[in-house]
């Protein structure tokens, strides 16, 4: 698959997600190249619609194409949010973080009532593998390490909210018990698996057709 064909898929993906926003409506968006597809398509239709970014390169983009980016602090619900992936297994879990934005990207997915994964071809798999994308508390880190074992740290400036990015190289076989370990661990903040129950639908560019998944 070359790179023009990827970004066709996403661009397809992009375009059926975008098709689900309506006007009136609170909208998340994630981060990433897929998400970069979207947010000109989006802007394209021209709705009066109020949006949350997971990061400020999002945030910088949904601005410059006119659309209207607001604070997600006092945010309470969204009806909708849109964002890439970096693996989508058969089961409808997810790797999510491949750039760093997996924290307030999960946050933001939590807080919508639909949730909605786009992606090329190459990201359905047929069981997760490593690495993991994790977000670490500065303070203790050394113990953090330590407790959590196998982990590599990104040579990237800390997340906008202060966390060190890293990578956490376990197996992933059994997502739903390594999820609830990480999220058990004292000062992890957040780590990049997503759970089915999270995704309402991942929509996968293929060729020139889309794949849903509900
Ligand atoms: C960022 C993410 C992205 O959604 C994920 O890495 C997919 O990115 P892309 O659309 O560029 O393939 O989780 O933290």
């Amino acid at each position: 698959m070359t790179d023009n064909q990827l970004q066709r898929e996403k661009e397809l993906a992009a375009k059926t997600a975008a098709d689900l926003v309506e006007a009136g409506m609170s909208v998340g968006l994630g981060t990433g190249t897929t998400v970069a597809c979207l947010l000109p398509i989006l802007a394209a239709r021209r709705l009066s619609i109020r949006c949350v970014a997971t990061s400020p390169q999002t945030e910088e983009l949904a601005r410059q194409l006119g659309m209207r980016v607001e604070p997600f602090t006092d945010v309470r619900s969204l009806d909708i949010a849109i964002d890439g992936a970096d693996q989508i297994a058969p089961d409808g879990w997810l790797v999510k973080g491949g750039g760093a934005a997996h924290t307030r990207e999960k946050l933001v997915a939590i807080t919508a009532a639909r949730f909605i994964v786009i992606a090329d071809s190459s990201k359905p798999v047929d069981i997760l593998n490593g690495p993991l994308p994790i977000e670490l508390l500065a303070f203790g880190l050394g113990s953090t390490l330590r407790r959590l074992g196998n982990v590599t740290l990104r040579n990237l400036p800390p997340s906008p909210d202060g966390g060190i990015i890293g990578d956490y190289h376990g197996p992933l076989d059994e997502p739903r018990a390594t999820a609830t370990w990480l999220s058990g661990t004292p000062g992890l903040i957040e780590h990049g698996l997503f759970p089915p129950e999270m995704v309402s639908t991942a929509i996968i560019g293929r060729g020139e057709q889309v794949e849903v998944r509900n």
